[in-house]
This record gives structure tokens, sequence and C-alpha cells, in this order.
């Protein structure tokens, strides 16, 4: 059980999460995890050894030994800075091969549970609330449309200067979302106890009231 208050964020890719999660740590002061990047790390220490994404034994090992070190907003992989690399849509559908293998999930579990540090965490991804932070104060599941969520991720890349087409994205959003959800282990979804937060029409700076009032009440409950 996690001592310092937990904010949970979970959802759909391109949703938002890391966003909006970022910017409520940063309002609190905060830690932050983006638990997405433990998976994507895992899937690109394994293209880099030669290990294939669905063998889970060699893929949990991998995990288990990972020499990742998040330095501000750089990533880092055996000492070599992999901000850019992990971020790629194929390392996307790498991560989400991965994340459905139970002995990978249960290899990264404690590295998760290590970023709960007082004065509080604002953690995000797709099972922050149903399993890694079960306990927490306050649990989100932030949400958009299919097409919004294209939309995001195909201007994010075009602002970063790459190559982007808007059906490709469309199709890859899609089916990673469609592994996501159909995996027996922590699948994305909305649990019971998470507000849901569906944020189609919505931007970046009414999302993140949103999540500091629900904080406030959650604090005053
Ligand atoms: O972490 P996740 O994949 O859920 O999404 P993100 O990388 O935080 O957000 C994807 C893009 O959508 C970013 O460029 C955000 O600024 C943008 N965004 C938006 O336009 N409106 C929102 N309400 C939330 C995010
Ligand atoms: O940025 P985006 O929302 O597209 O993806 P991400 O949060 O970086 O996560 C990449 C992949 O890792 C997801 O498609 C999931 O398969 C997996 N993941 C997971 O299974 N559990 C988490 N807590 C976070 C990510």
């Amino acid at each position: 059980m996690s001592l310092v208050p937990v904010i949970t964020i979970d959802g759909p890719s391109a949703s938002g999460k890391g966003t909006v999660a970022q910017r409520v740590a940063a309002a609190l002061g905060f830690h932050y995890l983006d638990s997405g990047a433990l998976y994507r790390l895992t899937a690109l220490a394994a293209e880099r050894r030669g290990v294939v994404w669905r063998d889970e034994l060699a893929v949990a090992k991998l995990a288990g030994e990972l020499d990742a070190v998040f330095d501000g907003a750089a990533v880092l992989l055996d000492g070599n800075n992999v901000t850019e690399a992990i971020r790629s849509e194929g390392i996307g559908i790498g991560a989400s091969v991965v994340a459905a293998l139970p002995a990978v999930r249960s290899a990264l579990l404690a590295r998760q549970h290590a970023f709960a540090e007082a004065p509080g965490l604002v953690a995000d991804g797709r099972d922050m609330g149903s399993v890694v932070f079960p306990d927490a104060r306050l649990k989100v599941f932030l949400t958009a449309s299919a097409q919004a969520r294209a939309e995001r991720r195909h201007k994010q890349l075009l602002a970063a200067g790459e190559p982007a087409d808007l059906a490709a994205i469309a199709a890859d959003l899609e089916s990673r979302d469609a592994r996501d959800r159909a995996r027996k282990v922590a699948p994305l979804q909305q649990w019971a106890d998470a507000l849901l937060l569906d944020t189609t029409d919505m931007g970046v700076d009414e999302a993140v009231e949103q999540v500091l009032s629900w904080w406030k009440n959650a604090l005053s409950a």
C-alpha cells in the first residue's frame, strides 16, 4: 500500500494523459510516472538485443534488469539517450505487444511502485488505478474520440517535424488500443472507481483544472 497520495490517470493512446498528468504533477509539486515509457523501453531494449517481443521469459528478464534513467524530460537506456527512439509508433506497437505478457508486467511492478515518493505522485498509463496503485486517492479515466486522438497525435508529430499520415496514425492507434483492451492482464478499461474525463471537446487547460478540482474534493472528503 502506498503511503503517499497518488493520482492515477489511465486511458487510451493520445487521449492527453501524459500532458495532463505532467501539468497536474507540476501544479501540485508531485512526482510524475510515465508508465508507458517503461513498456516502450522494454520493447526497445528487446529490439536492440535481438529478442523477439513475444518471447515472454526473455523479455521479462530484460524488463527486470532495465538500466533506465528518467532525467527530467530525457530518458536514458544503458546510458544512451533514447527519448526520441521510444516515441516512434513502431516502438508503441512493440510496447503493447510486450505489455500483454503477464511476466513482463510483473517484472515492472516494483519499479513503478518506487515512484510513489513524498509529497505525492501522478501516474499515467493503462492500469495505474486498477493494478499498480489500486488505493490511489483519485483515479481518472481520460479519453477522447478516436478521431480527436488521431488528430492530436498527427498534429504532435507534425510539430516535431516528423512525417505523419493521419489515416496510418488512426489505424495504428486503433490496433494498439484493441490489443490493450483485449488482453487478459490489466486490460485498458474504465474501472468503476475512476472518474471519466472525456476531452474530445476540451482543451488541456480545462482538463487540468477538472483534475485539480477533483483532487481538492478528494482531499476534503
Ligand atoms: O499520453 P497520451 O498518449 O494519452 O497523450 P499526450 O501525448 O499527452 O497528448 C497527445 C497530444 O494531444 C498532445 O500534443 C497534447 O497537447 C494534445 N492534447 C490536446 O490537444 N487536447 C487535450 N485535451 C489533451 C491533449
Ligand atoms: O503515449 P501512448 O498513450 O500512445 O502510449 P504509452 O502510454 O506510452 O503506452 C505504450 C503502450 O504500453 C500501450 O499501448 C500499452 O500497451 C502499454 N502500457 C500498458 O500496458 N500499461 C501501462 N500502464 C502503460 C502502457
